[in-house]
């Protein structure tokens, strides 16, 4: 009887690891590659490819990666996303304040054996470019607007996102980290082909 019970447990503990793991790993596989612009192609509609286009980015705009360095808040953030250890704060150039600068730890390169990822002018996105917590609709909007991007044009902003050193770093983030889904030349393709569509945001 003890055992037989024990077998029902089991079967319904099967049943559940089944019904959790699978879509994740499902979900986790779509979620590491990046679509090309031309499997977009087929929408007619531009305003409607691009929005879907700029979705198709936000899984590399949404990554931690991403997000750790442009914060909801004054902190950066590590890991999946929890608050930095130690707590430093941005300071009045991002760089950290005195006692606790950025590039005291962070060197110009990963340093794998501590841990502690590094690129050349390793600090934190400026407020108005926080994207954590935020919609993709949201951080589209903040892209787009020289008010919040740094001044750029929609060229610049192509530009950035396929080249800079910083946010080439999400597809070599040392040890122990996730990379960003895809590649940085198939992001920055993404983002391209999003600005050539005219664009636009998606609707959340
Ligand atoms: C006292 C040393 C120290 C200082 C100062 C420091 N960091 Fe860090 N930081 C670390 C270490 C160590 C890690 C790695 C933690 C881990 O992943 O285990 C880290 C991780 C990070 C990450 C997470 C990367 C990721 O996606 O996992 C970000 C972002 C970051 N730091 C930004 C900053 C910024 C911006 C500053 C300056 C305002 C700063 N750090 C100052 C030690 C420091
Ligand atoms: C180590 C911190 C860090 C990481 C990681 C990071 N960024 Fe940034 N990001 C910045 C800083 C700092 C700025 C402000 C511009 C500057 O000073 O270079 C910025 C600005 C931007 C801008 C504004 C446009 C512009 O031209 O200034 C975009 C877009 C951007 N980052 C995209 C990304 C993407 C996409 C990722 C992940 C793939 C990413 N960033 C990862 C620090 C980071």
């Amino acid at each position: 009887m003890r055992r037989r019970s024990l077998q029902i447990l089991m079967a319904g503990v099967a049943v559940i690891a089944a019904v959790a793991l699978l879509p994740s790993a499902v979900r986790g596989q779509s979620a590491r590659t990046l679509r090309s612009p031309h499997d977009f192609a087929g929408i007619r509609d531009p305003a409607a490819r691009s929005a879907a286009l700029f979705v198709e980015a936000g899984k590399v705009l949404q990554h931690p990666r991403c997000l750790n360095c442009h914060p909801a808040g004054d902190r950066p953030s590590q890991g999946t996303g929890y608050p930095h250890q130690p707590p430093v704060q941005r300071g009045a150039d991002g760089l950290g304040v005195t006692t606790m600068r950025c590039t005291t730890c962070h060197q110009a390169a990963n340093f794998d054996p501590g841990r502690v990822p590094g690129s050349p002018k390793w600090h934190l996105a400026p407020a108005s470019m926080a994207w954590q917590k935020r919609s993709l609709a949201e951080i589209c909007a903040q892209v787009k607007e020289p008010a919040r991007n740094g001044g750029h044009s929609l060229a610049e902003i192509v530009e950035h996102m396929s080249r800079d050193p910083l946010v080439g770093w999400a597809w070599n983030p040392g040890a122990g980290r996730e990379p960003a889904p895809g590649t940085q030349a198939a992001f920055g393709a993404l983002i391209k082909a999003w600005v050539d569509s005219g664009a636009a945001c998606p609707a959340r």
